[in-house]
């Protein structure tokens, strides 16, 4: 499978930042660069038809009266193909649940937007040996009604590893990772399940970028901090293209 590799870059970033990144960004054919932009900005990423535009939250309605917010059909219109979904931070600051991350799972789908769904334990969680307990609740909820010919990514981001600089050892990580393979595989089949893109997020850098990608079933990163200059997301680019 093509690695992915989605660039969250939050509420960071403006224009000249975005338009230099973009000028200095490399291309590889072995990898998909997705690049989760703030809205105001997603049309810039667009422009270019190297990388992939995702947007880092939508509402699970259509339309409607909810002042601030941004409709499926609206990142639809301006061909935006993915969109992150479920990220702790909107977890944590707007109080999402697995049933609203579920809901708008579904309308992205609906409308040929690939959602990246984030789900992962805490630090709690973790230490207390819940980690796949939790994993599989999320997963239950989030996938009850998503049909198998439906596209999307699993990003699995220990809450514990975002933005800490803590990150998962590559086995902490490929357990995790295998069990939503086989998941995914109970939930549909081998097909779905060997075919779907499995990221892993979480203080994810240069330095351990090929280590992790080197494990059976992590397809990829998804990238805050060491996303935000173009030196360091090309040099996590270049020490996994070669997978
Ligand atoms: P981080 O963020 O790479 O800074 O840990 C990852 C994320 O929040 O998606």
């Amino acid at each position: 499978m093509k690695i992915t590799l989605a660039a969250n870059w939050k509420m960071n970033l403006q224009q000249i930042d975005i338009e230099n990144f973009i000028n200095e960004l490399k291309h590889a054919s072995s990898v998909d660069i997705i690049l989760a932009a703030a809205f105001p900005y997603l049309t810039l990423i667009n422009e270019n038809d190297k990388f992939h535009a995702a947007a880092q939250n939508v509402h699970d309605a259509e339309s409607g009266a909810f002042t601030g917010e941004v409709s499926v059909t609206m990142l639809s219109d301006l061909n935006i193909n993915y969109c992150i979904i479920g990220h702790s931070e909107r977890r944590q600051y707007f109080s999402e649940n697995d049933d609203l991350i579920a809901k708008k799972a579904e309308i992205l789908i609906g409308h040929n937007i690939t959602p990246i769904i984030c789900i992962g334990e805490n630090l709690e969680e973790r230490q207390s040996g819940e980690t796949l307990d939790i994993v599989n609740r999320q997963l239950s909820s989030i996938f009850t009604n998503i049909e198998v010919q439906s596209t999307f990514i699993i990003a699995y981001e220990p809450v514990w590893a975002i933005g800490t600089g803590q990150t998962a050892s590559p086995e902490q990580a490929q357990e995790v990772h295998q069990f939503i393979r086989d998941f995914l595989n109970k939930r549909y089949n081998s097909e779905k399940a060997n075919s779907t893109s499995i990221l892993y997020g979480g203080s994810m850098n240069e330095s351990n970028a090929k280590a992790l990608v080197e494990q059976n079933d992590i397809n990829g990163g998804l990238i805050g901090s060491a996303s935000l200059n173009a030196t360091s997301f090309n040099a996590i680019i270049d020490s996994v293209k070669d997978k």
